[in-house]
């Protein structure tokens, strides 16, 4: 195994204005947290940063639509990121925030330093201007057309579909997102980062220094930009959201909030060497130390191109050894959107599924969108876990220390002869740490997590092939060898799922009472995990199976999700054509109430109702059968037009008709009065 080194390793610090959903888990979190556990387990020195994010323009814009202030929002999502990814086992060494001093600090003194240095153009320049909402529009503030893919919706600074990072001066027919006015050009200095000057550099380190270890969807997306030629980019705004420029005559300026961000990787892990008496510089300043972003494909260009060349142009940092920039996920066909609540949100999962975090994480690995984008489904969630969690990884140990319990009160026996396949099967157990760790090197986190489930299988196999509980009648010698050659299996498979299963891990130590000093190496070195004498705990599940219903609750969670966007994206009816007073006045309406309620045999819609309308009881017939059932609207009371002409429907006279309107959900409801009125009381 390769010798220990130092990593840096830096998770996408995500946006405070939304919890965190399984497109972030499966494209960053979950990679950066495999990646920094194998470290860790491998003896490495590793500080695995991240933090929130919370300068982003789309978190004012929050606020204004929730009526709190920034303030409110970036401290309640703040709150609930922080939480869940604890909860669900992401082993952050610090997670900090953008709004701390120390990074408010670190962010100012990074912009002075490159100022002082003559390392920004100062220029004045025409930007976007919303003259009712007396402000500059930049990133998400205007909205046009992108110049490179045509997208209509692409932002001031970047496109969502193409990913092209551009100037908010480029897009083609711009509008305010704020008014949907048209924006005039005002002008306004700023200071710009020439990346045109890095161009090169950027070219030679990362187009030929990476053109073999960086994956090729970033390589593509880097050679793109530079073929189309870097150009200066600005890093200060017109906003009241952020941390102000720190030089003189910028009043009203803060930083961009793709140059403040960054540096948070800097911050945080400032404030944690501080804590744990650490030297920050290590990590951040010396040639020896490792550097990898786990970010998601639309954040290539600011870790690839602009982050870089403000490291380059301060001149004391390190440049990132690698950027393993994933693909994203779908969910069920769709992708998945913040705005539009199409997600499993993180903190919803941890109560829907307590203590499950290990299906989660297992489901996102097997089926990471490493180098395409990926579907995530319920089903195939619920297959992972039962077919693979349960019946292979569960299965296998559950024998174990069952089988273990029974025989040898869960004393590891001592072996005898071993037969071909036993020595066959130890030395492949040897190879795993290898080839698990080879496929985490390449960032192949999948494959990885793929091998990790080979060993359980190759034990599950063993068993199924040995089949000590037939053998125990005739050969106990015998299956003393094979509980001791499986349970060899089950102490390595508790090593080395630990990056992909933390909290399955953990439980097996306990299970196996392994020792605590076992280490990955060891798996590939030691020819004994557990030693004959060694006592082991009682059996503990690892898995459950999940049922059909948690699955189609879920779907029902989506089901209902796109219902309510549907509604909200229902445009409005027009004005229908004008009548007379005398028209309406013609119409007798009146409230009434449900005094009987039935299905109209063969038809999916129909009620046949009895409705007293004060004047008489009559029989109406109602589409409304499948937002209702007739023993719940008995009692009901409705709005009915009386003296519409009777009309026969599937052979039954309705004798007037029902007034109802359409729900967000796209149910039916009822006009009724608020509060109950006398029946027959008139609607005017
Ligand atoms: N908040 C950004 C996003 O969610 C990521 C910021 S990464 C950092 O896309 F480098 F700027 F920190
Ligand atoms: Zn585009």
């Amino acid at each position: 195994m390769n010798t220990p080194k130092r990593y840096t390793i830096t998770a996408a610090l995500p946006y405070t204005n939304g919890p965190i959903h399984i497109g972030h888990l499966a494209g960053v979190y979950v990679p950066g947290d495999i990646y920094a556990r194998f470290l860790r387990a491998t003896g490495n020195d590793v500080a695995y940063i991240c933090g929130s994010d919370e300068h982003g323009v789309a978190i004012p814009m929050r606020a204004k639509k929730e009526g709190v202030s920034p303030q409110d929002i970036i401290d309640k999502y703040h709150a609930i990121i922080k939480d869940s990814f604890q909860d669900f086992g992401i082993s952050f060494d610090n997670y900090s925030r953008t709004s701390a001093p120390i990074h408010h600090d670190t962010a100012s003194d990074f912009f002075k330093k490159l100022y002082e240095d003559g390392e920004f153009i100062e220029e004045v320049t025409a930007q976007l201007y919303d003259e009712e909402a007396n402000q500059y529009l930049a990133d998400r503030f205007v909205i046009g057309t992108c110049p490179k893919c045509g997208n209509e919706e692409s932002y001031g600074d970047q496109c969502e579909k193409c990913g092209t990072s551009h100037n908010a001066t480029d897009l083609i027919n711009p509008k305010s997102a704020i008014t949907g006015n048209v924006p005039t050009l005002k002008e306004t200095k700023h200071w710009f980062l020439p990346l045109d000057k890095h161009e090169a550099f950027l070219k030679e380190w990362i187009l030929e220094g990476h053109k073999n270890d960086w994956k090729p969807n970033v390589l593509g997306q880097v050679k793109s930009w530079i073929d189309d030629g870097l150009r200066p980019r600005a890093v200060t705004r017109d906003l009241d959201w952020g941390i102000p420029v720190p030089v003189e005559g910028a009043d009203g300026k803060v930083l961009y909030v793709w140059f403040d961000a960054p540096i948070g990787y800097i911050s945080a892990t400032k404030e944690w060497a501080a804590r744990e008496g650490k030297n920050w510089e290590d990590y951040w300043k010396s040639e020896d130390t490792q550097l990898v972003h786990f970010i998601g494909k639309d954040n290539i260009v600011f870790h690839c191109i602009i982050f870089p060349a403000m490291l380059k142009a301060h001149g004391e940092y390190i440049l990132p050894e690698n950027v393993p920039a994933n693909e994203f996920l779908n969910l069920e066909g769709n992708k998945l959107s913040t705005s539009k609540n199409w997600a499993v949100w993180l903190h919803e999962y941890l109560q829907d599924f307590p203590n499950q975090q290990d299906v989660l994480r297992y489901t996102l690995t097997a089926n990471a969108p490493e180098s395409k984008d990926n579907d995530f489904t319920w089903k195939d969630f619920q297959a992972k876990n039962n077919n693979e969690l349960v019946a292979v990884f569960g299965n296998f140990i559950n024998r174990i220390v069952v089988l273990s319990n029974k025989y040898y009160k869960g004393v590891i026996p001592t072996p005898n002869e071993f037969t071909e396949l036993d020595e066959d099967v130890l030395a492949q157990l040897k190879e795993f740490p290898h080839s698990i760790a080879k496929s985490i090197q390449r960032y192949r986190f999948r494959e990885a997590s793929q091998e990790m489930m080979n060993l359980a299988r190759l034990g599950n196999k063993y068993l199924a092939d040995e089949e000590p509980w037939k053998v125990i009648k005739t050969d106990e010698a015998r299956v003393q060898t094979i509980m001791y050659v499986a349970s060899q299996i089950a102490a390595g498979l508790a090593v080395l799922s630990e990056p992909f299963l933390p909290f399955t891990s953990t439980k097996l130590k306990n299970m196996l009472a392994l020792d605590p000093s076992l280490t990955w190496n060891d798996v590939a070195d030691k020819s004994v995990l557990l030693a004959a004498g060694h006592q082991i705990n009682k059996s503990e599940l690892l898995f459950s199976k999940i049922e059909d219903n948690a699955i189609q609750a879920q779907l029902d969670k989506l089901e209902a999700t796109k219902k309510a966007n549907e509604a909200a994206n229902k445009q409005v009816e027009p004005q229908k054509d004008t009548i007379e007073f005398d028209d309406f006045t013609k119409m007798d309406l009146r409230v009434g109430t449900i005094i009987e309620a039935e299905k109209v045999a063969k038809t999916k819609k129909l009620l046949k109702l009895t409705v007293d309308v004060g004047i008489d009881t009559r029989t109406i017939v109602s589409g409304i059968a499948e937002s209702f059932k007739p023993e719940d609207i008995i009692g009901q009371q409705v709005t009915v037009l009386c003296n519409l002409a009777p009309r026969k429907l599937r052979g039954v006279e309705s004798q007037g008709m029902i007034l109802m309107t359409d729900t967000p959900e796209g149910k039916l409801a009822f006009m009724e009065p608020k509060g109950k009125v006398i029946n027959g009381s008139i609607v005017s």
